[in-house]
């Protein structure tokens, strides 16, 4: 690493034995990340990501909570994605994470993507999120948190898919996500790169090809943003991908 401040840091990898241990370690990072961020005066702008590994470690962080000192009231919650689909439904990333974590700790600061109740379509809907966005976000993620798919997707930007080439807009709709339900609204690539810090999350064998292409291991040719989004996000400061064994077993 150059100690260049404009130049990215090289990735940080932590693995751990299996995804339990993975969530766990996960959850204690970001709640010292939060209380340290809020010790030295900030409101953290954080953007969560849908999915099992990311629901894990939700799971965890309501769980050691109590053991940190984050003042909940001022952590301003986004999502990297969410499922354009009913309120209520299963698949609302922001139903998971309710359900996780936020109405345990008491969180009140929670940007919802609007759903199919409050708007008629998935692009009226990433309009609304980015408006959102624009007016009370602060321009830069302090930490943006990402699943991983076995196909390199993160939120819902998908390989060879439109919405990677989208940069003139906060957020985009995609309405026909390989991974169901098939609508959703995406954080575009430099929305998610306006970031201090980026976070992949990846467990199990099925992210291992995913995650050895995104960190170009071994590979004879580095493969594209475009066959692979996860290399097209970064944090300005700290890039750390969170992995247990079975995700890094091709590294
Ligand atoms: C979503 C997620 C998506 C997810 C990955 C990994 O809304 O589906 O944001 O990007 O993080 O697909 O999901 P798993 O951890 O469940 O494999």
């Amino acid at each position: 690493m150059s100690g260049d401040p404009e130049e990215p840091s090289a990735p940080r990898i932590e693995v751990h034995d299996d995804g339990t241990a993975l969530a766990t370690a996960v959850a204690g990072e970001l709640l010292t990340r939060l209380a340290d961020l809020q010790a030295g005066g900030a409101e953290p702008q954080l953007a969560l990501t849908g999915g099992s590994i990311a629901d894990a470690v939700h799971r965890e962080v309501a769980r050691l909570a109590p053991d940190h000192r984050v003042d909940w009231s001022r952590v301003v919650f986004w999502f990297g994605d969410e499922r354009f689909v009913e309120p209520e439904s299963e698949d609302r990333n922001v139903g998971q994470a309710s359900r996780a974590f936020l109405a345990a700790v008491g969180a009140t600061q929670v940007h919802e993507v609007p759903s199919t109740s409050e708007v008629t379509d998935v692009d009226a809907a990433a309009a609304a999120y980015s408006e959102m966005l624009r007016r009370d976000g602060s321009g830069r993620f302090d930490l943006v948190m990402l699943g991983i798919g076995p196909d390199g997707h993160v939120a819902s930007l998908f390989p060879r898919h439109p919405a990677l080439e989208v940069s003139d807009r906060t957020a985009v709709g995609v309405t026909d996500s390989p991974k169901p339900p098939p609508a959703r609204v995406s954080l575009t690539l430099p929305t998610l790169n306006r970031a201090r810090a980026v976070w992949f999350l990846a467990s199990g064998e099925s992210k291992a090809d995913a995650v050895a292409r995104a960190l170009d291991a071994g590979g004879t040719e580095a493969p594209t943003v475009s066959d692979c989004p996860a290399r097209g996000v970064g944090g300005d400061t700290e890039t750390t991908w969170w992995l247990d064994r079975a995700a890094a077993s091709r590294l």
